[in-house]
C-alpha cells in the first residue's frame, strides 16, 4: 500500500496516520539512539523522531550519515505532540535519501558575515528567518493588491522599458534599444496617469530601477513599486488614500504573520500602534522641528535620511510631511496654491527610524504650467509630447503616489536593512546571485 505525500502544513490533520513528506532536513540531533530529524519542505517543519530499536539498522546508520540539507522522503506516523511549536511529530519508519550533499552545507550555525550571506542569498533564502520575511513581503504585496482591487482599482501595468525619464535625468540606468537608447523605469506614474484618465481608479505594480549610488540601508538599484493614481483625486484625498493603505497592510500582517513576527523577533505593540490618523506637519514645520532637534537642515533643502530618522522618531506612527519646495521634488507635481515655491506633495515616513515608505503627490494638471516645469528642468521635450496630451484632452484633477514594497516590509518585520526584504538584493556592488 503505498503512503500518500502530504505537507508539513497539513500535519495536523493528519494525526494517527502514516503519511510520506517530501522536503530538506534543516537540522538534525542524535543520542545513540535516536535521531531527530528536523524536516521543512516550505510549508512548515516538523521533527522526525527515528529510534534505533523501531527501525532496520542500516536505515538507522544510513541516516546517521545524512548532512544538512539532504533531499529526503520521509514515511511515518503522525503523533500529537504538544511540546512541538506544530503540535505534531513524526514517527519515522521509513527514508529515502533523495540526495544525500557531498560536502557540508555552506551556511552552518555560526555567525556569518552578511557579505557571505549575501553571496549565498540562493541558500540563505532556505533559513527560517528569511522564510519570514518572504512570508510577510507576500503579505503586504497581497493585501495592498486586494485592498485596491476590492475598492475597484484596475491594474494597468506599465511598461519597464522606457524613452523618457520618470523621476529626473539622474539616476537613469541607460540600456541601448536597437539604433537608440531607453532607460528602465523609475517610476510608473506617467503611464499610470493616462491609465487613470482612461479608466479613473487605476495602480500599476512593478519592478523600477534607480541607478542612485547609494549606499545606505534604505536604497536597492531595484525595487518594486504599487502605484495607485486616481481621477478627481486632490492632494488630501491622496493621503487619506495612504493612511487606509497602511492601516490595512499592518492590520494584516498582524492578523496573518503572527509566526513570522515572532522568529523576527519584531516587537509588535509599535505596529498595534499603527492606526489612523496619522499625524501631519508640513515641510516648514519639518524643518522647524529637526532645528529644535539639531540638524544643521536649512529651509530649502531637500530632508536627509538622518533628518526622517530623527522625525519619525518623535511619533508612534507614520508621519506625513507636506508640501516640499518645488526645488527639491519632480517636474510633474501640482504647485501649491497659495505659495509658488512649493508643490501638493507629501512623504510619508515611517515610525522607529524607517522614513520614507511613500512619496506622492497632486499632479499638475495645467498645460503650460507642465511645460514650463520640463523646460525649467531641462528635459527634452519630445518624449513628453503624450503625457502632455492628458492635459490637452480633458485634463483633470488626480493624483498619486508610489509605495516601496521593500521599504514597508523593511519597517514591519524590524529590518536592521533593506537588502533582506528582496529576494535578489541589487545595490551598487551586488549582481550576484
Ligand atoms: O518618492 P519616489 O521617488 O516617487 C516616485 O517615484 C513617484 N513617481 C511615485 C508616484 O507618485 N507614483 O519613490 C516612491 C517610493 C519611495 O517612497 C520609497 O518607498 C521607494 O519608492 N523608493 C525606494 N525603495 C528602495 N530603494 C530605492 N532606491 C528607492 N527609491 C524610492
Ligand atoms: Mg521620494
Amino acid at each position: 500500500m503505498s503512503v500518500p505525500w502530504v505537507y508539513i502544513g497539513d500535519l495536523p490533520s493528519k494525526i494517527d496516520s502514516q503519511v510520506t513528506l517530501r522536503g530538506w532536513l534543516y537540522n538534525m540531533r542524535s543520542s545513540g539512539k535516536i535521531h531527530f530529524l528536523q524536516l521543512r519542505d516550505g510549508t512548515g517543519t516538523v521533527q522526525g523522531v527515528m529510534v534505533k530499536s523501531e527501525v532496520s539498522e542500516d536505515l538507522f546508520a544510513v541516516a546517521k550519515g545524512l548532512r544538512l540539507e539532504a533531499s529526503v522522503e520521509v514515511t511515518g506516523l503522525v503523533r500529537r505532540d504538544e511540546r512541538a511549536p506544530s503540535g505534531v511529530e513524526l514517527s519515522v519508519s521509513g527514508l529515502k535519501i533523495l540526495q544525500n550533499p557531498e560536502s557540508e552545507y555552506p551556511i552552518g550555525k555560526k555567525d556569518h558575515g552578511i557579505d557571505f550571506l549575501l553571496d549565498n542569498r540562493h541558500l540563505w533564502l532556505r533559513s527560517s528567518r528569511q522564510y519570514a520575511i518572504m512570508k510577510i513581503r507576500d503579505r503586504v504585496i497581497w493585501a495592498a493588491r486586494e485592498f485596491l482591487h476590492s475598492d475597484g482599482y484596475l491594474l494597468v501595468d506599465s511598461p519597464i522599458i522606457s524613452g523618457a525619464a520618470g523621476e529626473g535625468a539622474s539616476g537613469l540606468f541607460e540600456i541601448d534599444y536597437f539604433d537608440s537608447k531607453a532607460y528602465l523605469a523609475q517610476t510608473g506614474q506617467l503611464y499610470a496617469e493616462a491609465a487613470a484618465a482612461a479608466y479613473g481608479k487605476v495602480y500599476c505594480f512593478g519592478p523600477t530601477f534607480r541607478a542612485e549610488k547609494s549606499k545606505t540601508r534604505r536604497h536597492l538599484t531595484e525595487f518594486w513599486m504599487l502605484e495607485p493614481e486616481v481621477a478627481f483625486y486632490d492632494h488630501k484625498d491622496n493621503m487619506d488614500l495612504q493612511e487606509r493603505l497602511i492601516v490595512h497592510l499592518v492590520s494584516q500582517v498582524l492578523e496573518h504573520c503572527g509566526e513570522e513576527l515572532h522568529t523576527l523577533e519584531r516587537d509588535v505593540s509599535k505596529l498595534e500602534n499603527i492606526k489612523s490618523p496619522f499625524p501631519h506637519l508640513q515641510y516648514s514645520e519639518a524643518i522647524d522641528m529637526l532645528s529644535r532637534l539639531g540638524s544643521s537642515t536649512l529651509y530649502g533643502s531637500d530632508l536627509g535620511n538622518e533628518d526622517e530618522t530623527i522625525l519619525t522618531k518623535q511619533f508612534d506612527r507614520p508621519v506625513f510631511i507636506e508640501n516640499y519646495p518645488k526645488s527639491v521634488k519632480a517636474f510633474y507635481m501640482k504647485e501649491h496654491p497659495d505659495n509658488p515655491d512649493l508643490v501638493l506633495c507629501d512623504d510619508l515616513l515611517a515610525p522607529e527610524g524607517y522614513g520614507e515608505i511613500i512619496g506622492g503627490s497632486q499632479r499638475e494638471d495645467d498645460y503650460d504650467r507642465l511645460l514650463a516645469r520640463i523646460r525649467e528642468e531641462g528635459l527634452p521635450e519630445e518624449p513628453y509630447d503624450w503625457y502632455l496630451d492628458l492635459r490637452r484632452y480633458g485634463t483633470f484633477v488626480h493624483s498619486g503616489f508610489g509605495m516601496g514594497i521593500e521599504r514597508v516590509v523593511a519597517w514591519v518585520s524590524g529590518l536592521q536593512h533593506i537588502r533582506e526584504a528582496i529576494p535578489w538584493p541589487r545595490t551598487i556592488y551586488r549582481l550576484k546571485p
